[in-house]
């Protein structure tokens, strides 16, 4: 099973896959990760704060780019930006038609295109022409309840060079509520030759063994299940290997790994650490003491900082006898 070369995968999401949580994912097993998604009016303006959205970590291999906007040229003239900027580096360029933001869709971009195939046909054309690059398009099940166009979308899509869909399986007005529909993608699959990536609620092993028995997708993405959670991509690689389950992380290696990404990202991102906040609390949900440290991580501005809050929630574990012990959510599949 495969989707250009890659089976399971980190989706893209914006202000979370930065270069720490992505050097973590694909320790832990992750194929490939998605940096945050880019404007291509942003890239087109040169503005620095989308250009170091595609910056790679020291030693980072590859990488797979997003791009959301709605006008062909702009869309063609980016990626090629991007494939000549990134080279090696960029393992293929996906097409943002799924977010259902408000500021994206009201511009016409994400979800919204979902409303305009025909245009979302012309920029994966254009892009197409534009790079060598594998082009893929990312989208949900439809944009309203009851309307599911995706098996139709991903034809026009692979009629237009797709090289592969992702399909959420929600409609665009649900955002995040209820549960993805991963029948929508079996449907999706039987529709098009090109590989289909499934994506939606895959947050174990289990899950991934089951969402590929229902759906026959090629391969699969993960987003939140990664939150704070690096380890689910061993968890389901072991798991679609047919392998057994690795054990769950101790609440030590929790903290351990919240450390490491804080490190990262301090070596990366300087000051702008304030974004390890909700890595953060992502990692320490659910151990003894998370209540508390909550609000202390929200006001964590330093390396310095979040280590304080990490050697307390350490020595509160010790004081539970639960430091060297499987955190309990992770083993109950809820993180
Ligand atoms: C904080 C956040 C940011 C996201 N940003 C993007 C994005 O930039 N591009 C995109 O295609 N999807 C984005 N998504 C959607 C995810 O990639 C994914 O499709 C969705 O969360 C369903 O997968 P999951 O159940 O594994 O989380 C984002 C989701 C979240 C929670």
């Amino acid at each position: 099973m495969s989707f250009l070369g890659y089976d399971v995968i980190l989706a893209p999401m914006a202000g979370v896959t930065d270069v720490a949580l992505r050097a973590l994912c694909r320790e832990q097993g992750a194929d490939i990760c998605f940096t945050e998604m880019v404007s291509a009016k942003g890239l087109s303006f040169a503005n620095e704060k989308t250009r170091h959205l595609l910056a790679l970590a020291p030693g980072e291999d590859k990488v797979a780019v997003q791009l959301f906007g709605h006008e062909p040229e702009v869309m063609a003239s980016q990626a090629a930006w991007i494939e000549q900027e990134m080279g090696e580096s960029l393992a293929y360029l996906d097409i943002n038609m799924g977010c259902p933001a408000r500021k994206i869709v009201s511009k016409g971009d994400g979800s919204a295109l979902m409303k305009t195939p025909d245009l979302a046909a012309a920029i994966v054309g254009a892009v197409k022409g534009a790079v060598q690059h594998p082009v893929t398009v990312k989208f949900r099940r439809g944009w309203g309840p009851d309307e599911e166009t995706a098996p139709q979308f991903a034809r026009q899509m692979e009629a237009a060079g797709a090289d592969g869909v992702t399909v959420h399986g929600r409609f665009a007005l649900q955002m995040y509520h209820g549960s993805a529909d991963w029948d929508c993608i079996r449907r999706v699959k039987e529709a098009v030759q090109v590989p289909v990536c499934g994506n939606g609620d895959v947050r174990s092993g289990a899950d991934a063994v089951a969402m590929r028995q229902r759906t026959g997708c090629d391969a699969m993405m993960i987003a939140r299940g990664a939150e704070g959670n690096p380890w689910v991509f061993s968890q389901v690689k072991a798991a679609l290997a047919g392998n057994p389950q690795p054990a769950p992380p101790t609440v030590a290696e929790r903290i351990a790994m919240a450390r490491r990404h804080a490190q990262l990202l301090q070596q990366r991102e300087g000051r702008n650490i304030v974004r390890m906040r909700k890595h953060a609390m992502w990692y320490v949900a659910g151990l003894p003491g998370a209540a508390n440290a909550r609000g202390r991580l929200n006001h964590c501005s330093s390396l310095e900082d979040f280590d304080a809050v990490f050697d307390e929630l350490l020595e509160e574990a010790r004081l539970h006898g639960a430091y060297g012990q499987p955190d309990a959510c992770a083993a109950m599949g809820k993180r």
